[in-house]
């Protein structure tokens, strides 16, 4: 039996998430996510970027005050949800970070400075030494205002591993209670991902007084991966978003990550305190405030994720709903029927369908379900989506006319 510890789930929906392209959500849609992400049980939301624009601030402002007390449906945490701000390293984007959060319960600073000589060099333009006093800098002012502060190194995956030793160590002595691992263009493979959490756990000075996080970015579709492999090699916290909204090919899914920890318990060492049941009715809510449709084939949450079309499954999920089923689609909170039937259903499926539908107890004879079956093929072939219960009752209303 492996020890395990919780896994902080650090949500960025509403600032990695809302910078997806063509996303906008104005303050009303915002609380509404952020109360609904409180009642799925998340620890952490990063509510914003104060800095960014007067509405962004007063965001995060109504959040802090409405989401940060709230309770309710929260007896899986047991603990107010935590309302983070973002800033850079910069005086003024602290100080209106802090503004910002400061009314929430349980409140957290997160500042940040990429530590890659491609973006010292080119876009800070600044030295390796300037960045480490910038960075420094930035912690100790957050640290003035509140306890809880993260420091995030961009684009980590892509910094020298030495340099970041050097930087974290630092940032450690200056009070961060939370290093979060960057994977900014999501550039690593999993096996390095993983191997960079490790070296920097054993490597920087005081890392067993701070949280270790992971933020992934799906470029290559390894976010998911890559956060799994950072929580097998010690990170205890980890930043998701509902669907893997987020900049380019999005962030992190929280679904993809909460729902591997719940199918394989005894594979890693930490646990969660989502509210599972609530994942898919979330995923609707984000879909529909932010517009942005989620593939029908997404893991966990897409519309195909628990159907079955082809004959030889349905049949076999007939029998024993394990036979092609990972996870119950009740525990994401999926309750429809998950039987697809189209032109590769087998007559079992049909049956089955009729049955649901109440045919079955009017007497109806075999050799009528065989009727309704070619009938059933010749539509679903015609058809080019699937076949409908509507459609259903009217092949049965022909056959009894
Ligand atoms: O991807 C990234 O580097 C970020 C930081 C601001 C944490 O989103
Ligand atoms: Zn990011």
């Amino acid at each position: 039996m492996i020890h395990k510890r919780k896994l902080v789930i650090f949500d960025t929906t509403l600032r990695d998430g809302e910078q997806s392209p063509g996303v906008t959500l104005n303050t009303d849609e915002k609380v509404k996510i952020a109360k609904q992400l409180s009642r799925l049980g998340v620890d952490v939301i990063e509510a914003g970027f104060p800095v960014a624009s007067p509405g962004d601030f007063l965001a995060v402002e109504r959040i802090a005050r409405e989401v940060g007390p709230l309770m309710e449906d929260r007896e899986n945490v047991g603990k107010p949800l935590t309302i983070c701000a973002l800033a850079r390293a910069v005086k003024k984007d602290i100080e209106t970070a802090y503004d910002a959060i400061k009314d929430a319960p349980s409140h957290r600073i997160h500042t940040f400075l990429a530590t890659s000589d491609i973006h010292l060099e080119h876009k800070l333009k600044i030295s390796r030494e300037q960045c480490i006093e910038r960075a420094v800098e930035a912690v100790k002012l957050a640290k003035s205002f509140c306890n809880d502060v993260e420091f995030s190194p961009e684009d980590a995956a892509r910094s020298d591993h030495n340099f970041l030793v050097q930087i974290l160590t630092e940032i450690v002595a200056a009070g961060a209670t939370t290093i979060n691992i960057p994977d900014t263009v999501g550039y690593l493979s999993p096996t390095e991902y993983g191997d960079l959490i490790k070296f920097l756990i054993e490597n920087v000075k005081g890392s067993d007084k701070v949280i270790w996080s992971t933020h992934c970015h799906n470029d290559l579709g390894l976010a998911t991966a890559n956060t799994l492999a950072g929580i097998m090699n010690g990170a205890l916290q980890t930043e998701v978003t509902i669907n893997g909204i987020g900049e380019r090919a999005g962030n992190t899914s929280l679904e993809e990550v909460v729902m591997n920890i719940h199918t394989h318990p005894n594979v890693y060492p930490a646990y969660h305190t989502i509210n599972t049941k609530l994942i898919a009715p979330t995923s609707r809510i984000v879909s529909d405030l932010t517009g942005m449709i989620v593939q029908p084939n997404k893991a966990i949450v897409g519309k195909n994720a628990f159907l079955h079309e082809s004959g030889i499954h349905q049949d076999g999920v007939l029998k024993n709903k394990e036979t092609y089923e990972i996870i119950r689609p009740e525990d994401v909170g999926i309750y429809t029927s998950n039987l697809l039937l189209g032109k590769h259903s087998g007559r079992h499926a049909i049956k089955s369908r009729l049955e649901e539908l109440g045919y079955l107890g009017k007497d109806m004879t075999e050799a009528q379900v065989d009727q309704i079956f070619k009938n059933f093929k010749r539509l679903a072939d015609s058809k080019k989506t699937p076949v409908t219960d509507d459609d259903l009752h009217a092949i049965v209303s022909d056959q009894f006319a």
